[in-house]
């Protein structure tokens, strides 16, 4: 398959990785992403506890479609299409609630938590062969969940979500680990916002460490100024604190050593002098129950997770799960939750929620200059990406194989690229 004069959309060679800049630009290659991508892979939708009791909704877009993920009465989590059967208004208007039923606002067709069609206004008017049991709420083909992080797949014949999520599992367990009881909840106050550039630039973006340092210098020296260690050792553009790496089906990850600290059990001089006792605390009962090693990655590593095509768990300061979709060939929209432990302390739940306001917030010290990154390189190629054809990824390209793969190179960008590349060149 070609972009532009039949040239493919990566080279993928030893010592050299490039994209073809076309495919962050033509509304085509968007369409066959919709095909091929969005259609076919396993994409988020949400977290069990934000369908936690009997009639809890949430709507949302999900890879551009609207859909509704509910627990309906009979205790059963659902994703419906949010369609009308009738003539196919949005059966529900509202972003989140608990309701006993849907009635659909144009003729009032009404539906029950769990899709049935229980009320036609006028329904003697269709003869006495109409059968409500070929109105239901359309469900999606799949749903499935790992420990509460529930996908769904459009696609009936799609292998489950268990294997395609590969390697990435481990990761969304460290995560799990750091809940006392195992338990977590999105909290409520959803981040949302659009960037004006194409979405896989996020997908670079959101684990793309070669840029902090330039992107990324405010908060660095807001840190610094507050007394944490950031110094970078002499001849590393990047202090080397960390490794990316591949898991597999498109997955990816960075993790780190954090230097910026974590409010669930890594203390640094911005959270006070009187959260330090807290921290140490909850850093015990991570010790106690998960053993030295284990309770080192929840507490002292940090890392930002890409699950293909478009969730991202940024685990660092605090636990952000962001997802996006393009709603256009250069325009996307992001969507961004807080999770934590259910029942951690109220002081802990507030720490929690300033680090994830502060760093990952649409106002906070890097989202603004990520959207302003992405935006300007959404610039720079759009009218320019016929003469200047290729972006390179190919940082740790020319390291022999047993040296380690770090953060600041690019194989958990190339990961993706090359995922993306095989989904998108297979009929
Ligand atoms: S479109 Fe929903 S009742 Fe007519
Ligand atoms: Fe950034």
């Amino acid at each position: 398959m070609s972009t532009l004069d039949d040239k493919p959309y990566i080279i993928d060679e030893p010592n050299k990785f490039k994209v073809h800049r076309s495919v962050f630009v033509k509304p085509e290659i968007l369409e066959q992403e919709k095909r091929k991508i969005f259609h076919k892979c396993w994409l988020y939708i949400g977290h069990v506890s934000e369908v936690k009791n009997h009639g809890d909704f949430q709507t949302r877009l999900v890879g551009g479609k609207p859909l509704i993920f509910t627990r309906g009465a009979d205790g059963v989590v659902r994703a419906f299409f949010n369609t009308c059967t009738h003539r196919g208004t949005l059966v529900c208007r509202e972003r989140r609630g608990s309701a006993k039923t849907f009635r659909c606002f144009y003729h009032a067709w009404q539906f029950n938590s769990c899709g049935d069609l229980i009320a036609v206004p006028g329904e003697e008017a269709y003869g006495k062969n109409f059968d409500r049991s070929q109105f239901r709420l359309r469900e999606v083909p799949r749903l499935d969940h790992y420990k509460g992080f529930y996908f769904v797949n459009f696609d009936e014949n799609a292998e489950s979500l268990y294997d395609y999520l590969a390697g990435a599992k481990e990761y969304l367990d460290i995560i799990v680990d750091q809940s006392p009881t195992g338990e977590l909840e999105i909290i409520q106050g959803t981040q949302e916002y659009d960037m004006v550039a194409n979405w896989k630039l996020l997908c670079e973006n959101s684990f793309d460490d070669y840029h902090v340092a330039p992107t990324h210098i405010t908060y660095l020296e807001y840190l610094k100024d507050s007394g944490v260690d950031v110094s970078i050792p002499k001849g590393l553009l990047m202090p080397k604190h960390g490794i990316g790496k591949s898991l597999g089906n498109g997955h990816a990850v960075i993790d780190n050593h954090t230097y910026r600290g974590r409010p669930i059990a890594r203390w640094m001089p911005i959270y006070g002098e009187e959260a330090k006792e807290e921290i140490a605390e909850i850093r015990k009962e991570l010790v106690e129950r998960l053993g030295e090693e284990r309770a080192y990655r929840a507490a002292d590593t940090n890392r930002n997770l890409l699950i293909f095509p478009n969730l991202v768990i940024n685990d660092g300061s605090s636990v952000t799960v962001r997802t996006f979709y393009p709603t256009d060939e250069n325009r996307m929209r992001v969507i961004a939750f807080a999770i934590g432990p259910i029942g951690e302390s109220e002081t802990a739940r507030a720490r929690r929620l300033d680090s994830f306001l502060t760093f990952y917030g649409p106002g906070g010290f890097a989202t603004p200059d990520d959207v302003e990154a992405l935006e300007v390189l959404q610039q720079g190629i759009s009218e320019t990406y016929r003469e200047v054809e290729w972006s390179d990824l190919s940082r740790g390209l020319a390291k022999p194989p047993e040296e380690e793969q770090l953060n600041t190179d690019e194989p958990h960008l190339r990961a993706f690229w090359r995922e993306w590349n095989r989904i998108m060149t297979t009929e």
